[in-house]
């Protein structure tokens, strides 16, 4: 049985400012955020309430999920555009119901004892992990959804979970567009650009003075790090995560760059 005694009370008061914290760039923060992306999903089906909790249990600051949007509108969690590969289902998201969706097992794919984990709405998502951990919500093939960033919006308005207070939402995507009209109908939602390019191919200043009008982050793929690139982002004035990291080799040779985040498969190694 836990005991309150005051050690204790510091551990929980330190591990709750620390969740609810304004994001410290990399030069006044000694050590990167953690983040745990699709929850741990190195150790439980992406995406899951296993993969969130277990993501908690090893404390993250942040969960990192992907969001789309059903036949009939519904926002649920989960990153392909298709169920195959994480569930026991076929077909697009965007062809199927809600209902259709939640009847399908998305863990045993992964392994049996998650047998039980459904695909989660984007609503339950938030009535369970808003407001309690930074939530690094990725709008996912946007073009496919239209709408899809007011839904996202409306959600988090209703719940509160705009504001600058506590545990901060930050939303980020591959899709520029959808990313300035998220910009524009939540300003004070802080915006992460993705930027995935072959190895050799930077981002250039032009394109990181055109993300300075709406973003906060630039979060570059582990494969286009370098010092330099980090240099440039922080030298435009953003704040960068890198994904994915995937072992503690990545998470030590990233401790060198001075970056403000890791999104990781496996929390723990960060
Ligand atoms: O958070 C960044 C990362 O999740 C983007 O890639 O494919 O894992 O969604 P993906
Ligand atoms: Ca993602």
């Amino acid at each position: 049985m836990l005991k309150f005694t005051k050690a204790v009370c510091r551990w929980i008061y330190l591990s709750l400012s620390r969740k609810g914290m304004k994001i410290k760039s990399a030069s006044e923060s000694r050590s990167p955020i953690k983040i745990g992306h699709r929850g741990a999903a190195g150790y439980c089906p992406e995406n899951t309430f296993a993969s969130f909790h277990r993501a908690l249990l090893l404390g993250v600051d942040f969960l990192e999920m992907d969001v789309q949007m059903t036949k009939d509108g519904e926002l649920v969690v989960i990153h392909d555009s298709t169920v195959n590969r994480t569930t026991n289902g076929k077909g697009k998201v965007k062809d199927l119901t809600l209902k259709e969706i939640k009847a399908l097992d998305a863990g045993s794919w992964f392994d049996s004892r998650f047998s039980s984990e459904k695909i989660p709405s984007f609503g339950e998502f938030l009535d369970a992990f808003g407001g309690k951990v930074g939530i690094l919500l990725e709008i996912k093939n946007p073009s496919l959804y239209p709408g899809i960033e007011e839904k996202i919006a409306n959600e988090l308005l209703k719940r509160g979970l705009t504001s600058l207070e506590g545990p901060q939402v930050i939303v980020q995507s591959f899709d520029q567009y959808s990313l300035k009209k998220f910009h524009q109908l939540v300003p004070s939602i802080q915006i992460g650009v993705l930027v995935k390019k072959i190895t050799g191919k930077g981002i250039s200043d032009q394109e990181l003075v055109s993300f300075s009008s709406y973003a906060s982050f630039v979060n570059p793929k582990i494969t286009m790090v370098s010092k330099r690139l980090i240099s440039r982002i922080h030298q435009h004035g953003f704040k960068t995560f890198i994904w994915t990291v995937k072992n503690r080799n990545e998470v030590d040779f990233l401790r060198h760059y001075h970056v403000e985040g890791l999104i990781c498969d496996f929390p723990d190694f960060l």
